[in-house]
């Protein structure tokens, strides 16, 4: 890469990640402008001999950062990718210091407007409605000047000054994870000819992320939910939850009675989700709240001693102001900002997603992910033509899906279409490699 003589190491994060820096047009709309932003980049180079080339990596959010998510994921994800190419990531437009997108100054971070849950009584929709309100606005004007220069489009045009500048084969190789498979889906379609490796990975529905308010993701989630008691009833030692009923369907409809009376622990739940290695301590907490018992609540979601609640609206209260523990938690609050948010891109990909693209790209979904779900998966492949999915059985990590990745990056070659991936351990093994 160009700049890569000024490189600084990150001292005391890695010493093996080199940073370097990258001039790239502020607004590409302009034309007349010679405005420059300048992006901050991090290399994770080849550890598997000489380099055959360089892999982009994006985090997700949109809004999680390249230069530390790099730092954390990058020894876990090489590997992965056979250890042969460079891995770079950056920090995209509205992230770490590129244009951040704060809303409020540093001293108010803490305040967490319109994180409410919408459904969780009759007037939390007002309350977050006007809480969205004052979010929206203020975003609209601290970030007046900024805010048309974020986004899918802008990013994608500076993924492709990235590749440009690394001086490789002019083509994108690319592992973008959930809201990066947002990006990678985007960047695809605007620039076919440029694709060499795309690899979308726990993958968004890209339709509904540019065309609806929010994440469906919720009503995914509920029946991932319905699919629960099954699932817990299969490890009767693990989970003694599952033995409380004679059939799934009666456990079932335990837990539906149950979060017809307490919203706030079906929040909880569809956070919970996404995190199966906490399956174990849910049904704990489930399994002690039917009984009246509110210790195990406590006990896992606030540490082994922390005072037992002696009544539900104080555990409504605990989770609100610990909100910020269960990212799933404030989900319900995008789509009212959203449907406020006072700011258009200045550019917006506007096509339909489907794209043949030089080399096609491989789409992976896990069975049982609620949030970015295996059938987004399936919707996004299925426009871009020759694309496969592969299917992730399960959770931790599976030799068979990195063998997949590793294939298809050191030559581009898919796994046949519908292939299904065995993780290495079932879940509720007694060591799960999470
Ligand atoms: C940017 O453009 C202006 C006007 O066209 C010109 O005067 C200026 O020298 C340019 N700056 C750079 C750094 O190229
Ligand atoms: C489960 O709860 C215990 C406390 O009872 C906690 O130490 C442990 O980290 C929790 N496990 C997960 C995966 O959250
Ligand atoms: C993909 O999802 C979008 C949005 O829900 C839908 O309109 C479209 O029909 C789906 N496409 C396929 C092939 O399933
Ligand atoms: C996965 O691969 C590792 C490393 O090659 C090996 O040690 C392990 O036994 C494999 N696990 C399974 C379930 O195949």
């Amino acid at each position: 890469m160009k700049n890569l003589g000024r490189a600084s190491l990150l001292v005391g994060l890695s010493t093996l990640a080199s940073c370097s820096k990258l001039n790239v047009p502020l607004d590409y709309t302009d034309k007349s402008s010679n405005k420059t932003l300048e992006l901050d980049l991090i290399k994770y180079p080849a550890q598997n001999g000489p380099s055959q080339g360089s892999i982009l990596l994006n985090f997700g959010g949109p809004g999680q950062d390249g230069l530390n998510s790099m730092v954390a994921y990058a020894p876990i994800q090489a590997p992965i990718t056979g250890g042969q190419f460079d891995l770079i990531s950056w920090d995209p437009r509205g992230t770490g210091n590129t244009l951040r997108f704060a809303c409020f100054e540093p001293e108010e971070i803490g305040t967490q407007y319109a994180q409410g849950v919408p459904d969780a009584s009759d007037t939390a929709p007002g309350q977050v409605w006007a809480e969205a309100q004052i979010l929206a606005k203020t975003c609209g004007e601290t970030q007046k000047a900024n805010g048309g220069l974020v986004g899918m489009a802008f990013t994608s045009r500076d993924m492709i000054e990235i590749v440009d500048a690394l001086e490789e084969d002019g083509l994108l190789r690319y592992w973008g994870l959930s809201g990066g498979t947002a990006l990678g889906a985007t960047v695809a379609a605007m620039f076919p000819e440029r694709v060499d490796k795309i690899i979308l990975d726990g993958v968004m529905n890209s339709h509904q992320y540019y065309h609806s308010f929010g994440n469906p993701a919720p009503r995914l989630q509920r029946r991932d939910l319905r699919r629960l008691p099954r699932r817990l009833r299969r490890h009767p030692q693990q989970v003694p939850l599952g033995t409380r009923f004679d059939t799934a369907d009666e456990l079932k409809s335990a837990i539906a009675d149950f979060f017809e009376d307490l919203n706030i622990a079906n929040t909880l739940t569809l956070s919970t989700l996404y995190r199966p290695n906490s399956y174990q301590n849910l049904s704990r907490v489930i399994d002690g709240l039917l009984d009246g018992d509110t210790s195990p609540v406590a006990d896992v979601f606030f540490g082994p001693g922390a005072a037992a609640l002696s009544d539900l609206d104080a555990i409504e209260e605990e989770f609100r102001q610990e909100s910020k523990l269960f990212p799933g938690f404030a989900r319900g609050y995008y789509v009212y900002a959203c449907a406020l948010w006072p700011f258009e891109a200045k550019e917006r990909y506007e096509g339909d997603f489907h794209v043949k693209t030089k080399n096609p790209l491989l789409f992976i979904g896990n069975t049982y992910d609620p949030v970015t779900p295996l059938a987004s998966a399936k919707n996004m492949s299925a426009g871009f033509e020759g694309s496969v999915v592969l299917q992730h059985n399960g959770f931790g990590p599976s030799n068979c899906t990195i063998k997949a990745i590793q294939k298809y990056f050191a030559s581009g070659e898919l796994p046949e279409a519908d292939t299904v991936c065995e993780p290495n351990l079932p879940l509720f093994a007694e060591d799960p490699e999470i």
